[in-house]
């Protein structure tokens, strides 16, 4: 069992989104507490074909070929949860809004999993958007009955090329930060 689960969507070994959630992972073990970071690069992350069949309390999505049941089944057993992103044209990567759409069904069309887990979301890039992808992270957030973290930022940092985010210090100290408030609630809750 893995206490917090924490969500790359980069498609990019060892990118800027790796760095912030190692970043982040390492605060959080600094706590006490274990982590996992699971990449998306390589897997085929489908969207949800609103089948229903999660509706029956199955615990899993209908779709069972691309690595997602997996993860809910780590997921299942966390008490925290935080998703990464590189922007894309403004918003998350399209393979982590489908994943945590999914998610989201499998909880509700269950026993809520999602709900007091703690979090929340992180976005690289380049120069713009950031803010429009937390907030859109966010709704994944609030509407699962999940408690999200803070930091003395949003979690956003900068840079282009692979690694060029290490030169971001606020940006790694906003995620380090928001790391160990994740530890604190989470081990304030225990
Ligand atoms: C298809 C695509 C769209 C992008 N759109 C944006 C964008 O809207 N805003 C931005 O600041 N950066 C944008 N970028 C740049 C990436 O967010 C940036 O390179 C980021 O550091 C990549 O993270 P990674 O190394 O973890 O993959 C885009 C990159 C790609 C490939």
């Amino acid at each position: 069992m893995t206490d917090v689960i924490i969500l790359n969507a980069s498609p990019r070994e060892s990118g800027n989104t790796h760095i912030l959630c190692k970043e982040c992972a390492d605060a959080i073990e600094k706590t006490g507490l274990s982590t996992h970071i699971i990449s998306f690069r390589g897997k085929n992350i489908k969207s949800c074909i609103a089948c229903n069949s999660c509706k029956k309390n199955t615990g899993r999505c209908a779709i069972d070929d691309d690595g997602l049941n997996e993860i809910i089944d780590e997921i299942k057993d966390a008490k925290g949860l935080i998703v990464a992103s590189p922007v894309y044209f403004g918003t998350a990567r399209g393979d982590l809004m489908s994943a945590i759409q999914r998610i989201s069904m499998v909880s509700y069309g269950g026993d809520r999993f999602l709900s007091k887990m703690v979090g929340g979301p992180v976005a690289v890039g380049r120069r713009g958007g950031h803010t429009a992808t937390i907030q859109e992270l966010l709704m994944f957030y609030f509407i699962n009955d999940m408690i999200v973290a803070g930091s003395d930022y949003w979690n956003i940092a900068f840079g282009k090329a692979k690694g060029e985010v290490s030169e971001d210090e606020e940006g790694l100290s906003t995620v380090r930060k928001f790391g160990e408030n994740v530890s604190l609630i989470i081990n304030s809750l225990q």
